[in-house]
């Protein structure tokens, strides 16, 4: 597949491309900056442009099989809502503008059920400097499930997520957080990347919401 990847140099979207790229595909990187030093492969491109410009992604999209997204903002330093549901605004109005119909994102664990009725956003010891971040997510999947029209993913990663092993082993759930036999909720981006890259490939949850965890 030729992929068009929001967010390529961040911790999770430069995982995914390297995922893509180890698996055969084509990468279009697509950053604010543009330039990704330590990324370079005969079947990866970088390419400057803003997610949250509709006409940028329409203009991106038209020669790609597939979209896919891993864009955030500087947590702490730029508004999580303006990047988060900005881009999920633009991604879905320039898919549609470009005919491209799958489209495969990052999410965020904030929504996710911890307890029936109760979600992970909702635990008063959640992170202050998370929750902007999370509510935004939270507003975006209320985008995309009201979007009938696009072959949409959200992908959840687990409560935590960061460096590690590549091991190919995880679980895939649906809207409830998965937590080990220690409670303990977690995900490496690397393992990350590898269901993100299944989910394109295999189109097993279309218009849905999915997480992945150990
Ligand atoms: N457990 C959880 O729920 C959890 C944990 C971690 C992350 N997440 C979610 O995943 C997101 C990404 O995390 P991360 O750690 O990978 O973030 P990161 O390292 O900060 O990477 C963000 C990426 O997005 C790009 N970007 C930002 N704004 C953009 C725009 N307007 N247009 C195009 N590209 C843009 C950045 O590049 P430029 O700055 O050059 O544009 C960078 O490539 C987080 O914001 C959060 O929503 C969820």
């Amino acid at each position: 597949m030729k992929v068009l990847l929001f967010g390529a140099s961040g911790n999770i979207g430069l995982a995914i491309a390297q995922e893509l790229l180890s698996r055969g595909h084509s990468v279009t990187g697509v950053t604010r900056r543009g330039a990704i030093e330590g990324l370079v492969h005969e079947r990866f491109t970088a390419v400057a442009g803003d997610a949250t410009d509709p006409a940028t992604v329409a203009d991106l999209a038209v020669s790609h099989d597939a979209v896919a997204s891993a864009v955030g903002p500087k947590v702490g330093r730029e508004s999580d809502r303006d990047t988060i549901v900005g881009a999920t605004e633009a991604l879905i109005a320039g898919l549609r503008e470009a005919g491209v119909t799958r489209l495969v994102t990052i999410g965020g664990a904030g929504s996710l059920e911890a307890a029936p009725g109760r979600r992970v956003i909702d635990d008063p010891d959640f992170p202050q400097l998370w929750r902007a971040n999370a509510e935004a997510q939270i507003e975006a999947l209320g985008l995309y499930r009201e979007v009938d029209d696009l072959e949409w993913t959200f992908i959840s990663p687990a409560a935590h997520i960061g460096p590690g092993e590549r091991t190919g082993v995880f679980r895939i759930g649906g809207d409830q957080l998965l937590t080990d036999s220690a409670g303990k909720s977690e995900i490496t981006y690397a393992d990350y990347a590898v269901a993100f890259v299944d989910e394109l490939g295999r189109n097993t949850a279309i218009r849905r919401r999915i997480t992945v965890a150990y």
